[in-house]
């Protein structure tokens, strides 16, 4: 009882959760009535992000203009320090800028209060990180469960959602395992799972493989191809690794606070 995912789940009806997440939703008046389907998924305008610090301010970036267009498997690359996490945090609503705007998924993301970027989170965005950050005391198929029980799915559904998932990510003998359970690859196919369980638009992927030996990065990189292809995603990737990153359909070098195009090493 105390270790399922169950007892924690909201305990208000279906009904209720999804009325809260209409009202979490943003009104027609922050949405952009420029922006027609067919345009970019994301367009950030003017962006810039500093920090306040004892030693002055810390200019991260300034006057950030770029697009995304739906179906991009876009690369970011870039020293560390330059400010990768800042922009997908800022691009997926976890981080507010200093200045500019970030239309994503037709949103202007900075006008969101701390409700409607929640409700905005799991509508649109699947993010996965360096580390997995699973929940060790819940089983894989809980933890690719959670987010549809945060918005209020029946368990048994979401249980039986997260079961699809696992099988999407070659994963389907593993559900009963704990995180603690599986390797480094299968905690982060679990963490891919789990990002995209509510079908989001937009996959944000902050080092993804980055804590993986060669082999086991290229397997879990060669996922994230298949799942972005297969669900029609849009999806931005930070990375290191500048063969994945060669990969993708763009690479972008995010240096000196500019984000510019990349076109390799060679
Ligand atoms: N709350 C904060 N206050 C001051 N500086 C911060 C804060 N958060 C992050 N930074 C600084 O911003 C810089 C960029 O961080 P980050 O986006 O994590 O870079 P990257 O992902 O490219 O390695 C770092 O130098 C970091 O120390
Ligand atoms: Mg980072």
């Amino acid at each position: 009882m105390t270790n399922s995912p169950f007892s924690a789940a909201p305990q208000a009806s279906r009904a209720a959760r999804e009325g809260e997440l209409r009202a979490a939703s943003p009104s027609p008046a922050i949405e952009p009535a420029s922006q027609p389907a067919s345009g970019p998924l994301i367009r950030v305008e003017g962006l810039g992000k500093s920090y306040r610090t004892a030693r002055g301010k810390l200019v991260l970036f300034d006057n950030l203009d770029f697009e995304v267009a739906p179906g991009e498997l876009v690369a970011i690359v870039g020293q560390s320090g330059t400010g990768k996490s800042t922009l997908l945090h800022i691009l997926g609503a976890l981080d507010a800028p200093s200045a500019g705007r970030v239309y994503c998924a037709s949103i202007d993301v900075a006008t969101l209060g701390p409700r409607e970027a929640a409700a905005f989170r799991n509508r649109e965005i699947g993010y996965v990180w360096q580390f997995h950050y699973l929940l060790p005391e819940f089983t894989a198929a809980e933890n690719v469960a959670m987010p549809l029980l945060a918005r209020g799915m029946r368990p048994a559904e979401a249980m039986q959602r997260a079961a699809q998932w696992l099988k999407e990510v070659d994963l389907e003998d593993r559900g009963t395992h704990r995180p603690g359970e599986l390797s480094g690859g299968e905690q982060q196919r679990v963490a891919l799972a789990r990002a995209l369980v509510c079908e989001p638009r937009l996959l944000l992927a902050d080092e993804p493989t980055g804590d993986l030996d060669d082999t086991t990065a290229g397997r879990v990189f060669e996922l994230i191809e298949r799942l972005h292809a297969t669900h029609g995603l849009t999806s931005i990737l930070v990375t290191h690794n500048l063969e994945l990153a060669q990969r993708c359909t763009r690479t972008l070098r995010l240096a000196n606070g500019r984000l510019t195009a990349f076109a390799g090493a060679a």
